[in-house]
């Protein structure tokens, strides 16, 4: 009879071992809550395939940003539903646009406990759904969208946003709007690159979140998914241009492309779990299927343990309670 030399289950024997010599830790403050605050309602708004997600009134958003703060997690971003949309996004850069409102507000009621983020790109506000402005032709004209984009983060920054996420994978946007707040003396706020961002299946309640007017796909700008490397120049490239930290979206398809990403730069690298990621867990447990509370925390644990320093995640308030615990 002869007896393993190693034994590796020496690790596992206890409660109180596995936690002394567990590698990844979840905190809140390394969690991030997307938020959606719609124009012109005046009770919030149910998402039917984002199950106990809101659009917000403002009154419902500042408690909702109450309670993460007293949750203790880490921000909030801020996506903004205009009541109208335009071809050029004109809402985007209104100072009494739906989202530099509520930017206002938020930063007056839970700026000193959150990093308020706000998302900087036009989807939301242009009237055919993409994320940039259109040529003659129909396609997204990039450096027209650049300039949009400037505008539309000095109007953020000016609304007291101190950090912009750059969702809308257009080349150079990085350095444009770095440019442009830097020109007016914002050379403070922090710039959040969505730097590969793979263009996919798994945002589909988003778009019923954002009442998205998108026809046909954001091909010809967002990653494709068969591409790891290319994720990785992007965010090399988002580096160079001066992004504070980088983003691979979404998460648990790409962790590969997040591990890599973390060995390649230096800055924080964050990861978003969307929509479709949360929708799928909620489907699965709401069918008995899985266990809802392992669930969650394995994937933000997992996305963590893959390189994220920080998640975006609609289950932020929730799993902060339960570390909490
Ligand atoms: C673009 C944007 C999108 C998401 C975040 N920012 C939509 C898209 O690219 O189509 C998706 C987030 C999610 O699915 O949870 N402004």
């Amino acid at each position: 009879m002869s007896f393993p030399t190693h034994r590796p289950r020496r690790l596992r024997q206890s409660p109180a071992v596995r936690r002394l010599v567990r590698e990844t830790r979840l905190d809140p403050a390394q969690l991030i809550l997307p938020a959606f605050v719609r124009e012109g309602i005046a009770e919030p708004v149910e998402i039917s395939s984002m199950p106990g997600v809101q659009q917000h009134t403002l009154d419902s958003l500042r408690r909702s940003a109450t309670d993460a703060a007293a949750a203790g997690i880490g921000g909030i971003m801020l996506f903004g539903v205009p009541a109208v949309r335009d071809a050029r996004g004109s809402g985007a850069d209104d100072p009494r646009g739906i989202l530099n409102v509520a930017t206002e507000a938020l930063v007056a009621e839970v700026g000193d406990a959150l990093v308020v983020q706000t998302d900087l790109c036009l989807d939301e506000f242009t009237d055919h759904g993409h994320c940039g402005v259109l040529a003659a032709d129909g396609s997204v004209d990039n450096d027209a969208t650049l300039e949009r984009y400037a505008a539309m983060g000095l109007a953020q920054a000016r609304a007291g946003s101190p950090m912009l996420g750059l969702s809308g994978m257009m080349d150079g946007q990085v350095a444009h709007v770095r440019a442009a707040l830097d020109a007016e003396g914002f050379t403070d706020t922090l710039l959040l690159a969505y730097s590969a961002k793979y263009a996919g299946a798994f945002y589909g309640p988003f778009r019923e979140a954002v009442d998205s007017q998108l026809q046909g796909d954001r091909r010809t700008y967002q990653l494709d998914p068969a591409n790891a490397r290319e994720g990785v120049r992007e965010a090399v490239l988002d580096v160079e241009e001066g992004a504070d930290v980088v983003m691979v979206k979404p998460a648990l398809p790409y962790l590969d492309v997040l591990a890599e990403v973390r060995a390649t730069v230096d800055v924080p690298v964050w990861a978003y779990q969307v929509s479709g990621e949360f929708a799928m867990i909620e489907a699965a447990a709401a069918n008995g299927w899985i266990d809802r509370r392992g669930a969650v925390l394995e994937s933000l644990l997992s996305i963590r343990r893959a390189g994220a320093d920080a998640v975006l995640t609609y289950f932020a308030l929730e799993a902060a309670a339960w570390l909490r615990e």
